[in-house]
């Protein structure tokens, strides 16, 4: 047995998830608020992205569009990371060894690892609106997107 399949096993074994598993209100419930949490992180990073793009906003200083947008992308992924574990929490083995699954999670990954550490690097200097600038935000856009959609296809197909 995996570490994975062990972790698995105990996560839906605890009261938490079989309440969750057992209940529709509740999956219905968290579901409504996995929506309000990844809609406000794809949003979010829309916002940001498209103005790094020079997109929208163009005559606002970079960081006064970017600092509240990535604030906003903060909370929405606090909100689907912990509706998101709930929701998983009861078919653990089942989503764990789905593909569809693991895209989504690496898409993740590397979004998040693009919207903060590339960001944060860009804030600290003056950036003048250029080609790498521009081409770094449509790939971090296409990553949260693509996990978007990564999200769907796993309730289409799981
Ligand atoms: C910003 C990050 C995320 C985005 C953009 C996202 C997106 C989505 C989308 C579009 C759906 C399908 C529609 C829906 O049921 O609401 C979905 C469902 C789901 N997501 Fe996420 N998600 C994110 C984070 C997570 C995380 C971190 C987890 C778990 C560790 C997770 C677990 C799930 C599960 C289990 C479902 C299916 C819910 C069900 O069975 O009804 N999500 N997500």
């Amino acid at each position: 047995m995996s570490a994975l399949d062990t972790f698995s096993a105990w996560i839906e074994a605890t009261r938490m998830a079989q309440a969750i598993g057992e209940s529709m209100w509740l999956i219905a419930s968290l579901s409504a608020m996995h929506v309000v949490g990844y809609t406000l992180v794809v949003g979010s990073a829309l916002v940001a992205n498209l103005r790094w793009m020079g997109v929208i906003l163009p005559k606002l200083p970079a960081v006064a569009v970017t600092r509240p947008a990535s604030r906003g992308i903060a909370v929405g992924l606090a909100i689907s990371v912990v509706t998101g574990v709930l929701l998983v929490s009861w078919k653990a083995s089942a989503a764990l060894s789905n593909s569809i699954f693991q895209t989504k999670m690496l898409l993740l990954v590397v979004a998040v690892s693009l919207q903060f550490a590339w960001q944060r690097s860009l804030s600290r200097r003056d950036v003048v609106d250029t080609r790498p600038v521009k081409a770094m935000a449509g790939i971090a856009l296409a990553v949260w997107l693509g996990l978007a959609v990564a999200g769907c296809a796993f309730i289409l197909f799981e």
